[in-house]
């Protein structure tokens, strides 16, 4: 079967070099593709909003299954349009995409379905969110843009005179433009936060297993915040117990809540979670893999990757047999542009990567890269995942960065203590 993934970041590197290991994959194609999917698999210059073209090409190119990697094709309905022309693909429609694509949608699914999550009121009116920060008391809250903002829309306010400034720029100044026409403030919950993901048909429930993802630039979670800058698999903070709590009380009656609205959903549910005192809350949901989530958990994922999405397109995950997994834990450390997440230049040539993937246990991931005649350049802010397993996290964690010192680039830089917070629970 010849398969088509969509996008070209480090998510859809991981999903290329997993899906092109299953002996059912003849050619893997990737779409637009970056320069570590040019080498795992065949990268074809359409971009990943460019339906149409992707239609064509599939047609043209006997694809079997596609699978689509971000969140706006998605919520843009290139499901519904595939599906429309007859192609199988992994992913849910535009209607279910809402779930990410509006946080007001999203909250009121999840209170309907009684999921835990955080106390909120929604606003159109930027007067309305005002006069209500006044009258409430001054407690920190978290003020968000209903639509996608690429991650940003989200800001996390210490008390009342923070909140009213998150409501100007996001309502009056619309610096996410049309996404903030509606808002949602809500209380801001303590703890820590897990991504636990799930591939679901709208019927069964494939949970994976847990990772924690580091949001913001600094070491120990202090900076702007970034689309992810190291991930681990597992999360020791969730244990079998937790997860199966989570899917229980989590993952099932929001799956059912979405039949129930008539938005079945198929794809990756994604759950954001934060582990508070009182259990676990919902934080946000994703509609597609974690970015760099996907990079440890398909390193440890030894199912056959294709298998378990053509299951799913087929709506028949029931029949398919528990997920196997590597036990050895995996880490995942993103190198970034200089001046990301702020402006960041491009082209710079990398070094170091032939004598990085050489290491035992180690792939490199791709994430804004790009091959030119001098070599791989630098082509966006988050630049590479290096990924490895290891016998424990420590020792994972070791292994990730010696290959991370093996590659250089003007300007290159990382966080240097991703999973600390998971060896801090292990001691
Ligand atoms: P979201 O896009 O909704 O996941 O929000 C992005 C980030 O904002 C999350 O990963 C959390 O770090 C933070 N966040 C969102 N909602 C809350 C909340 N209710 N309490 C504390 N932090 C939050
Ligand atoms: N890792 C965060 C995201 O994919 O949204």
């Amino acid at each position: 079967m010849n398969i088509l993934i969509i996008g070209s970041g480090g998510r859809e590197h991981a999903l290329a070099w997993k899906m092109a290991q299953s002996p059912r994959a003849d050619r893997v194609f990737v779409a637009p593709g970056n320069a570590g999917t040019a080498a795992d698999a065949e990268n074809v210059p359409i971009s990943a909003e460019d339906t149409a073209g992707l239609i064509q090409f599939a047609k043209q190119n006997n694809v079997g299954l596609s699978v689509v990697g971000p969140e706006a094709p998605l919520a843009a309905g290139i499901v519904d349009a595939f599906e429309a022309e007859g192609l199988r693909v992994f992913g849910p429609s535009r209607a279910a995409a809402e779930l990410e694509a509006s946080k007001v949608f999203c909250k009121d699914l999840l209170r309907k379905a009684d999921v835990p999550s955080a106390d909120y009121h929604t606003f159109t009116e930027p007067r309305q969110a005002f006069h209500y920060l006044q009258e409430r008391e001054d407690a920190p809250v978290v003020v968000k843009a209903d639509g996608l903002a690429a991650g940003k829309g989200v800001i996390v306010c210490r008390g009342r005179d923070q909140a009213i400034d998150a409501v100007r720029t996001i309502a009056r100044d619309r610096e996410f433009g049309d996404a903030g026409n509606r808002l949602v403030i809500e209380e801001r919950l303590d703890g820590q936060e897990v991504s636990v993901l799930a591939v679901t048909d709208g019927k069964t429930i494939v949970t994976l297993q847990p990772a924690q993802d580091h949001k913001p630039a600094g070491d120990g979670d202090t900076g702007p915040n970034t689309g992810g800058m190291g991930a681990y698999s597992p999360a020791p903070l969730v244990d079998d117990a937790m997860l199966h709590w989570i899917e229980e009380h989590v993952l099932v009656p929001t799956i059912h809540a979405m039949k129930l609205a008539r938005r079945p959903f198929a794809g990756v549910l994604y759950a954001g979670l934060m582990i508070t005192n009182q259990g676990p809350k919902v934080l946000e949901y994703n509609v597609r893999f974690g970015d760099p989530e996907c990079q440890p958990i398909l390193m440890r994922l030894k199912t056959d990757l294709v298998d378990l999405l053509d299951a799913a397109v087929d709506r028949r995950l029931d029949k398919l047999d528990p997920l196997e997994w590597d036990p050895r834990p995996a880490v995942s450390v993103v190198m970034a542009a200089e001046g990301y997440p702020g402006k960041y230049e491009k082209g710079r040539l990398i070094r170091g990567l032939d004598e990085a993937a050489a290491l035992p246990d180690v792939k490199v991931f791709h994430a804004g890269t790009k091959q030119t005649d001098e070599g791989v350049v630098t082509n966006g802010g988050r630049v590479l995942a290096v990924t490895a397993l290891g016998e424990t996290i420590a020792r994972a964690k070791l292994q990730a960065y010696t290959a991370v010192k093996c590659i250089r680039w003007r300007g290159a830089w990382c966080r240097k203590d991703i999973s600390d917070k998971a060896l801090a629970l292990s001691r």
